[in-house]
Order: structure tokens, then sequence, then C-alpha cells
């Protein structure tokens, strides 16, 4: 079995005197990141993939002992332990691999011995972060979509009734006197408001999208200045913008309304946010970042390569809702109608894209991934 790249036992082989010629093409060609630790904790081979998990070169690492990449009371050495003594593969999940050199967080670890040296335990490391970015998006997806066919009802069932309650407020108005004209006027404030929200929900139903090439940087102008003329006019904005970006392959209203809410909850955490000790400013970005691919189905992966986010210095987002964020209805606020994050889920799904949320006191930042146009796409 010496010769066979990997042995049949399902043992990568261990030092880099093991791993014979095909074996290393093969390791290297793997995504997923290899590491054979020996008896005294000294790394013995890695494969290409480590390198930018560890965030170090191979041979940097070769010199190295896992204690010092890792401190002892890591997980990963309690698992180690485990596999010498058992003498069999052991699976760890969630682990946190911290330390001033790395952050990982949510990784699966997998330890199996190596038949050929005594002590040593080839690891596999699984980094599900994206994965779960992009379980989440399903969740919201099919959340929204449970949305969409109450959106649908209430169009229908609500809109009509309502233009007539309206209809016959305004003929009141006309006919009543002073002291009954202001419910008149309250009437129709709150017809008004019933409507509104109505006309939100609608955006939940499945319709196809019409899309072409969009400008990014006009979109978030846009947003910008309808923020600075209403709801955000006392707070800072900066701007920090990659003029080289390509067109987005989108709706322009779809992603005003997106990033409008995006901003609208930013300013309305930082008019909540009364400590004075910072200025409240809302930073928006873009980037071009060639690293996120989702599949489409069908075996289709596209690429996700740009990047818009919107970051604001205000408290955060409570802990206790924020794995809830994407969910209808959901709001901390007392006249919020918990809408905002899950239509701008719905609308970055329906375009293909992804949407996160990074938040902590001080700085919270939705970021959209969104895909850019391409030949295939008809670009101009
Ligand atoms: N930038 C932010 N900082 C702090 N909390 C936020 C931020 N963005 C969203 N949130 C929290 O997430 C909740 C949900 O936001 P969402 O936009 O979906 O609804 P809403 O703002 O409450 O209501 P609506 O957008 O429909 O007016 C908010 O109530 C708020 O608690
Ligand atoms: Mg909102």
């Amino acid at each position: 079995m010496r010769d066979s790249p990997i042995p049949a036992s399902g043992h990568v082989p261990c030092a880099p005197e093991n791993v014979t010629g095909n074996g290393r093409v093969i390791l290297d060609s793997l995504a997923l990141p290899v590491m054979v630790v020996r008896a005294d904790n000294s790394i013995g081979y890695v494969n290409s993939a480590a390198e930018p998990f560890f965030g170090m070169s191979r041979g940097h690492l070769a010199q190295m002992r896992l204690t010092d990449i890792l401190p002892q009371d890591n997980p990963l050495f309690l698992l180690m332990e485990q596999v010498r003594a058992q003498d069999h593969t052991v699976v760890e999940h969630e682990v946190t691999l911290e330390s001033p050199r790395l952050y990982r967080t949510g990784v699966t670890v997998q330890g199996a011995p190596v038949t050929e040296e005594p002590g040593a335990v080839v690891l596999t490391f699984h980094d599900f972060s994206a994965v779960r970015v992009l379980d989440r998006q399903l969740t919201f997806r099919s959340a929204a979509r449970s949305v969409a066919g109450m959106a649908a009802i209430l169009a229908h069932e609500v809109k009509n009734p309502l233009s007539g309650i309206r209809g016959a407020a305004q003929l009141l108005e006309t006919s009543v006197g002073e002291s009954d004209r202001e419910l008149a006027v309250l009437i129709q404030d709150e017809v008004n408001r019933i409507r509104d929200l109505v006309d939100r929900m609608d955006m939940f139903s499945d319709r196809p999208i019409e899309r072409r090439p969009v400008n990014i940087h006009r979109v978030l102008e846009h947003v910008r200045m309808l923020a600075q003329q209403g709801f955000a006019a006392d707070i800072r904005f900066q701007e920090v913008y990659d003029p080289s970006l390509p067109p987005v392959w989108g709706n322009r209203d779809q992603l005003v309304q997106v990033l409008l809410n995006l901003v609208k909850n930013a300013a309305e955490a930082l008019h909540g946010h009364a400590d004075g000790a910072a200025p409240p400013e809302i930073t928006l970005t873009t980037g071009y970042r060639p690293g996120i691919w989702v599949s489409t189905g069908g075996g289709q992966r596209v690429q996700l390569p740009l990047l818009v986010s919107v970051r604001d210095n205000g408290p955060g987002i409570a802990e206790n809702i924020r794995p809830h964020l994407f969910e209808p209805f959901l709001t901390t606020k007392p006249t919020g109608s918990g809408l905002g994050l899950a239509l701008a889920g719905k609308i970055v799904g329906d375009h293909g894209g992804v949407i996160e949320v990074e938040s902590q006191p001080g700085c919270t930042e939705v970021l959209l991934h969104l895909p850019v146009v391409t030949e295939e796409r008809g670009a101009p």
C-alpha cells in the first residue's frame, strides 16, 4: 500500500518523506487544509490549502510546533490526545482556533492516527463559516417566501377597501365642522400608513425582476441625498468608493430600496444613541473582492465580487435578535414594522447575492455581495 498515494485505510501519510510524489499532488489539489502533527507536536506536513488557512507559508509552518501557533488549552490538543490514546478518528465540530496569529471560528476538525508513525495525527480542517452564511440566506429566503403569499392576499384584500375608506374620509373632511375635520384627516393619515405598509409587503411577492447594468455609485449617491435631505440630515456621511467597479447586474429601484433601508436603520440606531462619545457617522463603502462564489443549482456557480457596505458607529444590534434579523416583523422600535432587513434579504437574494451583518457596540456593518455584469449577461 505504500506506493498508493493515499492508503486504503483513508489515512493520509505522515511526514513529507512519507508523502509520495503523487500523494503530494493529490493533497495539494485538495481545497481542504491538511496538516500532520508528530508525537512531539512538531508539524510534519501541510498541504497547499493549509497555507492560506493558517496565514503562513509551508516552509514556515514546517519549522514550527502546533504549540507555537495555538495555545495549549485549545480543544485541538485534547482532540489529538484522544486520537493518540484511542487510535481512531475523532471529529470535533464548532472548534475555535484563536491566537494572536489566527482567528477561525466554527471549524470542524477531523483527527486520524497515522499508521506508519506512532503518535502522529493527521488533521483536516473544514471551515463552515461561509456555508453558514449561505445557509442562513436560504432560511431568510424561505421566511420571505411565506410572507410573499400573505403579501399577495393583503394587497388584494386590503387595498381596495382602504381606498374606499380614504375617499369617504376626504368627503367628510369637506362637509364636517372644524372640530371633526381633524378626525377626518387623522383617518386619511392612518389609511395612508396602512397603504404604505401593504405596498412594502407587496415587495415580497415573487415577481421576476427586470435587470440591467446598474452603476452602484449612482445608487449610493441617490440614497445618500435622500437620507441627508430627510431622516439623516444631522449625520455625517463618509464615502469610500472604488471608482473602477464594473456595473451590478440588477434592478436599480430595488437596490435603492435595499440601501435606503440599511441607511435608515443606521440613522435610527445613531439617533437612539445619545452617548455623544463619537460624532454619529455612516460610512458607505464599495469594493471588488473576487472571493465569494455561490452555487445557483444545476452545477452552476456564480461569483459575487462586488461588495457594498453600510456601516454606522451606533450602539450595535441587540444580541438577542441577531440570529433572527432577516425574519419579517422583527423589530425593537416602537413604530417599526420589522420589514426593512427582511425586504433587503429578499431583494438581495432575488439578485443572486448574499447579505451579511457584523455588529458590535460602536460598529455595525451590513455587507452586500452582488453579481456584476459579464459578457454572457449581455454587457453593453
Ligand atoms: N444599524 C443598526 N444598528 C442597530 N440595530 C439595528 C441596525 N439595523 C437593524 N437593527 C435592528 O434590527 C431590527 C430589524 O430591522 P428592520 O430594518 O428589519 O426593521 P425596523 O427598522 O425595526 O422596521 P422598519 O425597517 O420596517 O421600519 C431593528 O428593529 C433594530 O433593532
Ligand atoms: Mg428598518
